[in-house]
């Protein structure tokens, strides 16, 4: 491991695919981070045992194993300090962190959450997309701030909501691309590339907008581009 690797906490409170994304994308030879420990809330969870078959050391600091929020958030940060973390990653956590931890963590603490932020904060994202007739829904990863859902983003992805979509088939779609979103976020902010100054995500230069693909949805490749074609060409002289 190289000796400027920055040191990953991912906290959990359930399946952690996400966690298990990090875990190997951060095993990659080049990439700026390593994954020291997961933290979850429920010893239930079953990313605890996702982490450990794959040798990362995971524990629990339930909420309910203590009198308030103040002491669960003491034990949170005496693990974290045991962990020497430089950058903690929400992944599928639950639980809302004090002004104070955040403040504490701030520009050092990312979370994943799954829609183009700011639409759609909270629970339930896939359902009120499909509800809105969105036709392009995605993932945020942003820095945490004491507003749930609401700190600055650090990198988004876009997927199309397909004709037919239920909620568990948009979930999944997103959810794939969470996993290779959320990897490459963190790259950013262990690397420095995006980073938290005066409330606002900076982010250093992107590469050439040309470069950038374009979703659109549905795609104009589809059989009513070919009709849109044939009826513009009827009109040309
Ligand atoms: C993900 O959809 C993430 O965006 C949200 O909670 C879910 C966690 O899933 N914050 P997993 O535990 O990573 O599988």
């Amino acid at each position: 491991m190289s000796r400027d690797r920055k040191k990953i906490a991912i906290l959990i409170s359930g399946r952690g695919s996400n966690m298990s994304a990090l875990i190997e994308a951060a095993r990659e030879p080049d990439h700026p981070a390593t994954v020291v420990g997961v933290i979850s809330d429920r010893a239930e969870a079953p990313g605890i045992e996702r982490a450990t078959a794959v040798g990362v050391p995971a524990e629990t600091v339930a909420r309910a194993d203590y009198a308030d929020r103040a002491a669960h958030e003491g034990a949170l940060e005496a693990a974290l300090a045991r962990l020497d973390a430089d950058i903690v990653c929400l992944a599928g956590y639950m639980r809302m962190l004090s002004p104070e931890f955040v403040a504490r963590w701030a520009g050092r603490l990312i979370n994943i959450h799954p829609s183009l932020l700011p639409l759609f904060r909270g629970l339930d994202t896939h359902r009120r997309c499909l509800e809105a007739g969105m036709r392009i829904h995605g993932a945020s990863v942003h820095f945490v701030t004491d507003e749930m859902d609401g700190g600055p983003i650090v990198a988004q992805v876009a997927v199309p909501v397909l004709a037919g979509d239920d909620e568990a088939a948009l979930a999944a779609r997103v959810l794939r691309a969470e996993h290779r979103l959320y990897p490459f976020a963190l790259r950013l902010v262990a690397e420095g590339r995006v980073r938290l100054e005066g409330g606002r995500a900076v982010a250093d230069g992107w590469a050439d907008a040309e470069q950038h693909s374009q979703l659109f949805s549905p795609s104009p490749d589809t059989a009513f581009h070919q009709t849109d074609i044939e009826a513009l060409a009827r009109f040309t002289p």
